[in-house]
């Protein structure tokens, strides 16, 4: 049994992550600010994580940044486990791009600071295993498609280069002593639920993303969605993304784990994606079948710093941890949908 730290472990990612951790029979100490996230969230997991996995998951609520709540997380994960950390998952973050255009110094504060911050309680605790999110956002306008991780890193907002920063410390500290072992994991679009549809996407106001944006319209929280553009160079001229359900992103963060566990000191950067590409479309359409619901929708001006295609090349994760995603948009569309017709208002109602 393992004793984990999961910085951001509320969220939309984390929770997941959390429950599948769990479910895998490892300890958990969540540090979450609940800046964009709600406790609820991990009294759910632990509920569906079965009778006794409860006491294998405690809550510290504290920043990432504050070097005594690091110390709290830490002290947390010694008494749960009667051991140090093993590893941390370290999903803490900001992660709005017009926000962080808008508000760069909290972006690099939260993101860049939160995360050397976390990294130097790390080395003090001698825990050299980190897994952590990273994102496609950092392939900015990708040049080729479906995009491999030796792309170009060129992100094109403050949010790209807080994660393009955090991904270079991380090259810096496995560089700069043996023991290191690191997985750098680039998220390409998560979407969905638990099944159950008790945890699912919870975000605060107006969603930026697609994904909610459309199960809010579904559920009639939001009267029409804007199409971002209708002239793209796509098949049907809408945007195309790489949707990828949360639980194959978590369990695809376990497998990550396992290997960084199993095998020697590393330093492991991978897409994580489908590696198929879906139309803003087809994502409205296949959310009204989920959903029998109608979502009105109307193409509008495309978004500022759009791209027209980003998809993955999946095969460096099926290749070292193997791990590839096995549910399709359907499954996203009635797990998301069942979390968004069980809880229209998010965990607050
Ligand atoms: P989220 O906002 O739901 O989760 C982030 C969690 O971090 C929240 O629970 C929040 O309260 C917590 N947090 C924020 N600032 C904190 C701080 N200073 N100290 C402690 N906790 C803090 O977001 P998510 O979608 O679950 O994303 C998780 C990670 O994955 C983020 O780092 C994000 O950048 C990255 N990522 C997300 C996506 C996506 O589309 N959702 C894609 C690629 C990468
Ligand atoms: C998807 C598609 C839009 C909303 C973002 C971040 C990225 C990563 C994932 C964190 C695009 C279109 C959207 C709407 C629309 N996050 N759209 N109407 O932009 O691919 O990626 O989330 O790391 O960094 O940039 O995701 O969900 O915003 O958009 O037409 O109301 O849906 O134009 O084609 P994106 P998204």
């Amino acid at each position: 049994m393992t004793n984990l730290l999961i910085t951001g472990g509320a969220g939309f990612i984390g929770s997941h992550t959390a429950l599948v951790l769990l479910e895998a029979g490892h300890r958990l100490v969540v540090l979450d600010s609940y800046a964009n996230s709600s406790p609820e969230a991990l009294r759910r997991v632990a509920e569906l994580a079965g009778p006794g996995a409860a006491a294998r998951l405690q809550l510290i609520e504290g920043d990432i940044r504050s070097e005594h709540d690091l110390e709290r997380a830490f002290a947390a994960c010694s008494a749960l486990g009667g051991k140090p950390a093993d590893a941390v998952i370290h999903f803490a973050g900001l992660k709005a791009v017009g926000e962080s255009v808008a508000e760069p110094l909290r972006y690099w504060d939260v993101n860049l600071s939160g995360s050397r911050q976390l990294v130097g309680a790390m080395q003090a605790h001698g825990c050299r295993t980190l897994v952590f999110s990273s994102s496609a956002t950092l392939y900015g306008y990708p040049e080729t498609v479906p995009i491999p991780e030796t792309a170009t890193i060129a992100p094109i907002n403050p949010y790209g280069h807080s994660k393009a920063a955090v991904e270079q410390l991380l090259a810096d500290m496995a560089a700069s002593e043996p023991g290191w072992r690191i997985a750098r994991l680039r998220y390409f679009n998560p979407v969905g639920a638990h099944p159950s549809g008790r945890i699912g996407e919870d975000p605060c106001g107006i969603p930026n993303n697609l994904f909610p944006f459309v199960s809010q319209v579904a559920v009639g929280r939001r009267e029409q969605l804007q199409i971002f553009g209708g002239d793209w160079p796509t098949p049907d001229g809408s945007g195309v993304r790489d949707y990828i359900h949360v639980m194959d992103l978590a369990e695809g963060h376990r497998a990550a784990l396992d290997v960084l566990l199993a095998e020697g000191p590393q330093l492991l950067t991978l897409n994580l994606g489908s590696g198929q590409g879906h139309s803003v479309l087809e994502v409205a359409a296949a959310f009204e079948a989920a959903s029998g619901r109608p979502v009105p929708l109307k193409i509008v001006e495309r978004r500022p710093g759009d791209a027209a295609i980003t998809v993955a090349d999946p095969s460096q994760a099926a290749q070292r941890l193997g791990w590839r995603t096995s549910r399709g948009l359907a499954d996203m569309c009635r797990d998301g949908w069942a979390w968004q017709s069980a809880n229209p208002d998010g965990y607050e109602a």
